[in-house]
């Protein structure tokens, strides 16, 4: 049978998941159009991304054999579930299990009920007041997260970010209700991402994303700025054994979950004692999809009709090379973006780099920034160095009105995330 995939999303995330799907017909359905997708798929039918109704309509014009979900506002309005209704298999949870994504006070009170002990401690509050009574009560720093989603930049960490009077500030000046705080974990973050079904949990790489804004790690936090992987599993920063106890936590989550299937996506701090959950995602990371895809010598179709039809997944396999994503942003992004300027960065097979579409304005003479991110590079090479090298020569042309996070990669900036690891074992 000739497999026909309804991918909905239309981000940088989902022009990574048409590409690893380039070899058989996708078709897309997103808000957005994204150039990217369009010269992948057959078809793309813009329309809301949470509008189940007309995903579902789309998938049955189309006879989709199988779905794949990128965005976790989709998964969070029932997609699943409503394509599941309509006799379509997609690979991603329902809505009830993906408020471990979308709820932070059901994803903390999951994993203490279930007893995965590898998490802060924390409290949760259904208004604004008592979250802030709270917070000047307790010793010592904490994270402050409102309860739902924020696209990645509501979650503020006194003592890094920002003061405890000023994250009462935050809190009171919010439209936000609910809050989780928790106390602050103090490493280096890195995400692991497994593709789970049918009892199977398939983890792939460690990636380190960059969340802030600018170089250092200073400013206001975005959805991801950039993001890189190594040649195998584990980052420069962390052992084996640390690795593997992020999947083993994974692989505990999932049989608490039970009948969990779709991308499992743990954003980990990895601590003086281990990794501990920040959060999980259930979806595929932005960037970090980006670092994962290209590098999968699997084929992710494999992956999607194995997990439709209740087999194992297959055993993962990965080309050993390392990546470094660096995402190019309107100047100005993310308080006071200034859209406009034209893309012009070429990327080609022989210098190993990838160019992946996230939100441009196509006009007749080309394509220009809007006010979210544009497009991300990825090169890839023998070492994170060469990869990173790599990206950059892309970068190169890309003339005014972007900023990127140059040192995402750099050499500089790993050797520091090993020293920061280094002391803080130390402690
Ligand atoms: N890279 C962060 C996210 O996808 O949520």
């Amino acid at each position: 049978m000739k497999e026909r995939v309804l991918l909905v999303g239309g981000g940088g995330r989902e022009h990574a998941i048409a590409r690893a799907l380039a070899d058989t017909t996708v078709y897309g359905f997103s808000s957005n159009r994204n150039p990217g997708i369009d010269s992948l798929a057959e078809t793309v039918h813009l329309g809301s991304e949470t509008d189940t109704d007309a995903i579902v309509d789309f998938a049955t014009e189309v006879d989709a054999t199988v779905a794949m979900i990128g965005p976790e506002a989709s998964l969070a309005a029932g997609v699943v579930d409503a394509l599941e209704d309509a006799g379509v298999y997609a690979f991603g949870p329902p809505a009830e299990m993906a408020r471990l994504e979308t709820d932070k006070a059901y994803q903390r009170e999951f994993m203490a009920e279930q007893g995965i002990d590898a998490r802060p401690a924390f409290e949760t509050f259904g208004n604004p007041e008592p979250a802030i009574d709270y917070l000047e009560s307790v010793d010592g720093d904490v994270a402050v997260k409102p309860r739902g989603l924020t696209g990645g930049k509501g979650v503020r960490v006194t003592g890094d970010q920002l003061s405890k009077t000023e994250a009462t500030v935050y809190i009171r000046e919010s439209d936000y209700k609910e809050w989780v705080i928790e106390e602050r974990l103090v490493g280096e973050e890195f995400t692991v991402q497994a593709f789970v079904a049918n009892d199977t949990v398939r983890p792939t790489l460690a990636v380190q994303d960059h969340k802030r804004a600018y170089e250092g790690d200073e400013g206001p936090n975005t959805g991801g700025m950039g993001s890189y992987s190594d040649t195998g599993p584990v980052l420069p920063f962390m052992t084996r054994e640390e690795y593997e106890a992020a999947v083993e936590i994974l692989e505990e989550t999932v049989e608490a979950l039970g009948d969990y299937r779709g991308v499992l996506y743990g954003q980990f701090m990895l601590t003086s004692e281990g990794p501990k959950v920040i959060e999980y995602n259930v979806r595929f990371g932005d960037p970090e999809a980006m670092n994962t895809l290209p590098v999968l010598e699997t084929d992710f179709l494999d992956v999607l009709t194995a997990a439709r039809n209740g087999s194992s997944l297959p055993a993962l396999e990965f080309s050993g090379q390392a990546t470094v994503c660096k995402y190019a942003v309107p100047s100005g992004y993310p308080v006071d973006p200034d859209a406009g300027a034209k893309i012009t960065v070429e990327v080609n097979e022989a210098t190993e780099t990838d160019r992946y579409y996230a939100s441009v304005d196509e006009q007749e003479d080309g394509l220009y920034t809007t006010t979210s991110r544009s497009f991300a590079v990825l090169g890839r090479g023998e070492s994170i160095v060469k990869a990173e090298s790599r990206a950059e020569a892309a970068l190169v042309d890309v003339g005014e009105g972007f900023h990127i996070r140059h040192d995402i990669g750099t050499d500089e900036l790993v050797e520091s995330r090993i020293d920061h690891m280094e002391t803080i074992r130390g402690m």
